[in-house]
């Protein structure tokens, strides 16, 4: 093991830096850009069981620091990802990579995970119960503790693969929703998905999102995103994997000893394609200057 590795699940990262879900396609496409194994892993545009169009444009909207997305889960369905998109992926990429699923139905969340199961690429299946933008699945499952143990239950009886609850910012106790995904069997948990928000155009007066609302993310929301990381890593002893406005090695380091054992990378990627590799690249001078050995040493070691 590497002085950036670390250990996701039982399976072993060279270094603990994810590009997100939504922000990275199928991977291929960045693999034009740069090579992406030097990445620990990196997490696939969410899938669902049948193809979706997403919501209507526009679909994204700038803020101060940060932008709203209202993509609404766009996706060839799972089917197309395993017959087409995995395939390409498989010849650029020589790592298991995280599949992302949502759903709108505990059946529908287990039948697209057993699909992905069959993928050998396939190294965790993040359950994504956070998602904003659509309506009756994805946030509504990960607002309530019950549901999302439902979903942890319906997947962990169709797979061997590490199960990683994505988990909903929009709630009162991050932390109650985080234990209750334990208690069902969760193998681990990533934290936090987009806050939801919106913007008006001041010359219309109206929502500049066609969805009127949509999810926030980008450096704006790293503190919030740190807060529950350290909330839910304090409350439960499965891998915490840390997301929201990471932008810089420092960034990934305060992460980590906020609790997370790995870090996912969203919206910087939309700005500078070459974040994640630029952030790893950044890595060991700044643990040299803050006197860091090795990344596995330092989880939560800000508790
Ligand atoms: O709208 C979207 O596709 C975003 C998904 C998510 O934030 O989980």
């Amino acid at each position: 093991m590497g002085r950036l590795s670390v250990d996701l699940c039982g399976v072993t990262l060279d270094n603990p830096v994810i590009p997100a879900s939504g922000a990275f396609g199928y991977g291929y496409e960045f693999a034009e850009l740069y090579d992406i194994n030097c990445l620990g892993t990196f997490s696939f545009k969410g899938t669902t069981l049948l193809p979706r169009f997403g919501n209507p444009t526009p679909r994204i909207a700038e803020t101060p620091a940060g932008m709203l997305n209202s993509v609404g889960l766009q996706n060839p369905g799972v089917e197309k990802v395993i017959s087409e998109e995995l395939p390409k992926l498989k010849k650029v990429f020589h790592k298991p990579v995280m599949a992302n699923v949502s759903g709108f139905s505990a059946e529908e969340y287990a039948k697209t995970c057993e699909l992905l199961d069959q993928e050998e690429q396939v190294g965790w299946l993040e359950v994504n119960v956070s998602c904003p933008n659509v309506h009756g699945g994805g946030m509504s499952f990960g607002t309530d503790p019950q549901a999302a143990a439902s979903v942890v239950r319906a997947v962990k009886a169709v797979t061997k693969k590490p199960v990683i609850l994505k988990l909903t910012p929009n709630v009162t106790d991050i932390a109650a929703v985080a234990v209750a995904c334990e208690e069902a069997g969760a193998d681990g948990l990533s934290l936090i998905n987009t806050l939801l928000g919106m913007r008006l155009d001041l010359r219309t007066r109206k929502p500049i999102l066609a969805n009127v609302m949509g999810g926030l993310s980008g450096p704006a929301v790293f503190p919030v995103a740190l807060r529950m990381v350290y909330q839910v890593s304090k409350a439960v002893s499965i891998p915490v994997v840390g997301m929201g406005g990471v932008s810089s090695a420092s960034d990934v380091i305060e992460m980590m000893l906020a609790g997370a054992t790995a870090v996912e990378i969203g919206a910087a990627n939309l700005t500078d394609p070459f974040a994640c590799k630029r952030i790893i690249d950044e890595l060991p001078a700044e643990m040299d200057r803050l006197g860091i050995d090795r990344l596995s040493e330092i989880i939560g070691g800000g508790h």
